[in-house]
């Protein structure tokens, strides 16, 4: 990262083509916004305070991406062309000094090494702007490269004002450039909306530069494929399948086994340990942590889920915004979500849900029961169909079980509630009084069974 390189996201349009109320670039691709995906590969270039997103279309929403990522933001009020977005930042950007990179906020493949790259080449150069291009067999709406008898950069002609020779170049402008700062602002003031589309065109630049005796260069982009721009979600959709596949790429090659890597869906910002085991149709989103040797199942889902160590989600299970302790199991079919905590060879079962829930150190709940707003000490054993009542029409109440409690099967547990260390609870109760330590509840009718009973006229 260079401290005077400067970065312009092109960010302001609306993206009709998506047929949304929301924003182009906020629309989400690999778990991110599309702009942050920019602002990403922008932070591998510069430091923050030197980025810039030209913000537009409910500029409020995308500023507040902007900011959650640490960069500044240019508004841009009325979308008058590419050279006018960066116009709209002369006041701070003018006085930066050194190299601006502009880029933009729809092509989310955009790596951080191609921003450098770009960069790196206009500084070894010294030319007033490299052009980042790309050979393409189909350059339909394109702003095409146009070069001189030796082969130097003159203009870029966008698709609506070229020739019938000039569309047939195969060379286009990616959007992405990278300006001596000091140049370009001595010089945009020549941009003028004098195209079909009545545009300040940031593309008009290049001619202006050159036609100043400046040397423009052009520099292939290694990989065209980084170029896919997002304009409908056919496109969003590549752009998703992409990015998932690179992030399963780069965990593999980092000591994870997915299996049938094709048909998970991993977000960018999620972090696996070494030798963890990811099952088929996984779905691990958000800021989901897990640690190493742990094992997700077939079908899992997790979302900002937390796995220490060694800890298991068996099949189809669902994990959000809740935690497992080293070596924890849950499921298969297991519900964890709003902060539940499983302690260290904490397990629980098939058709079990643990909401706003603490199950302490090696505590077991293995069949079918509904555990909410719940504390429960270490090595309880919650016995299949256990219901916590934690809701009362109006409010919600907590459930306190102390350590090696023994919930019998079938409980009913009436918040509020406490079970104190070592009590037994009689399998099938109602419990809606406190039992004290060591003792043993029972909240159920004595079963009655009458001998001498005969169904009338048997
Ligand atoms: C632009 C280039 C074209 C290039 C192509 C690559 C121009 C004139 N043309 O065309 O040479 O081949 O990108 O994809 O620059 N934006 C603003 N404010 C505006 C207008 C646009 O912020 O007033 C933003 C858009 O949100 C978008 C980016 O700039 O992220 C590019 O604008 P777009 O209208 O998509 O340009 P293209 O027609 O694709
Ligand atoms: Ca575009």
């Amino acid at each position: 990262m260079s401290s005077d390189v400067t970065v312009v996201i092109l960010a302001a349009g609306q993206g009709t083509r998506m047929k949304s109320r929301i924003a182009k670039v906020l629309h989400r691709a690999g778990g991110r916004a599309l702009v942050e995906h920019a602002i990403v590969a922008a932070l591998g270039v510069a430091p923050p305070e030197r980025i810039f997103v030209v913000v537009g279309h409910q500029a409020e929403a995308v500023r507040a991406v902007a900011e959650a990522a640490g960069v500044r933001t240019i508004e841009q009020k009325e979308q008058l062309g590419t050279g006018h977005a960066v116009l709209c930042g002369a006041s701070v950007l003018a006085d930066l000094g050194g190299r601006m990179v502009v880029t933009v906020g729809d092509c989310p493949l955009i790596r951080a090494e191609t921003l450098q790259v770009l960069a790196e080449r206009q500084y070894q150069s010294a030319a007033a702007a490299v052009v980042l291009t790309a050979d393409v067999p189909d350059s339909t709406g394109y702003g095409r490269i146009i070069r001189d008898h030796n082969g130097a950069v003159m203009a870029i002609i966008e698709q609506k004002a070229a020739s019938e020779a000039q569309r047939r170049v195969k060379e286009i402008n990616s959007g992405i450039y990278c300006f001596d700062s000091a140049e370009f602002w001595r010089h945009i003031r020549g941009i003028r909306p004098d195209n079909p589309a009545n545009e300040y065109y940031l593309t008009d630049m290049i001619g202006i530069l050159h036609a100043a005796g400046l040397r423009v260069a052009a520099t292939k982009i290694a990989d065209p494929g980084e170029l896919l721009g997002i304009n409908d979600r056919v496109q969003l959709a590549e752009a998703d399948c992409i990015l998932r596949d690179r992030k399963s790429r780069e965990l593999m090659l980092s000591g994870v086994t997915i299996e049938k890597p094709e048909t998970v869906t991993i977000d960018l910002d999620v972090k696996v340990g070494m030798d963890t085991i990811i099952g088929p149709f996984a779905r691990i989103t958000g800021n989901t942590v897990i640690g190493e040797d742990c094992r997700v199942g077939a079908c899992a889902i997790l979302h900002d889920a937390v796995l220490e160590d060694g800890a298991e989600v068996f099949a189809f299970s669902m994990v959000s915004s809740s935690k497992l302790g080293a070596n924890a199991h849950a499921g298969p079919y297991a519900r964890l979500r709003m902060g539940a905590e499983m302690g260290e060879n904490a397990h629980v079962g098939n058709f079990v849900e643990l909401k706003n829930t603490k199950l302490g150190a090696g505590s077991k709940s293995m069949h079918l029961a509904y555990l909410g707003d719940s504390q429960i000490g270490q090595k309880v054993n919650v016995g299949a169909g256990t219901i916590t009542c934690n809701y009362d029409g109006k409010k919600k109440h907590a459930t306190v079980i102390g350590d090696g409690v023994f919930v019998g099967s079938n409980s009913t547990l009436v918040a509020p509630l406490g079970i104190e260390d070592g009590a037994y609870v009689g399998a099938g109760s109602v419990i809606t009084e406190a039992v004290p330590e060591g003792a043993l509840a029972l909240g159920r009718a004595r079963q009655v069974v009458k001998t001498e009973w005969k169904r009338k006229g048997a």
